[in-house]
């Protein structure tokens, strides 16, 4: 396996715009416009910051994993994502390795194929895997 890039940091909130606006006022970072992701409820915006992304994400229904997300822990970090050049590949290597991976991969907001990795096989952080 090549070495992994990190590509985004997610954090999860209630009012996507307001954090927002947060965060550009305290580190001057800017946000692209709010996106929304039907497969996964939610709703996205990608702040640029020099190496990788930071990801907020909010939920756009009751029943969206992220307001299950929200009601146990509360706001904050979600998930972080590593990029890797060949998916399917990686999560063979893992699967071997004993690693417990949610569902089945899927297209992530950017358009590319993602899968997560569940917690408790990672250390106690949720992982994206996103194709390059
Ligand atoms: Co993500």
């Amino acid at each position: 396996m090549s070495m992994p890039k990190l590509n985004h940091v997610s954090i999860a909130v209630k009012d996507i715009n307001k954090f927002a606006e947060l965060y550009d006022k305290l580190f001057g970072i800017t946000f692209s416009s709010t996106k929304h992701l039907d497969s996964q409820k939610v709703y996205l915006r990608f702040g640029e910051t020099e190496g990788a992304k930071l990801e907020l994400i909010s939920p756009s229904s009751a029943d969206s994993p992220i307001s299950k997300f929200l009601e146990k822990r509360g706001e904050g970090l979600h998930h972080i994502c590593l990029e890797v050049d060949n998916l399917d590949m990686v999560l063979d290597g893992l699967k071997k390795k004993g690693v417990e991976i949610i569902g089945t991969p899927t297209t992530g907001g950017s358009g590319k194929k993602i899968a997560f990795l569940h917690p408790g096989s990672t250390g106690g952080v949720l992982v994206e895997l996103k194709e390059s």
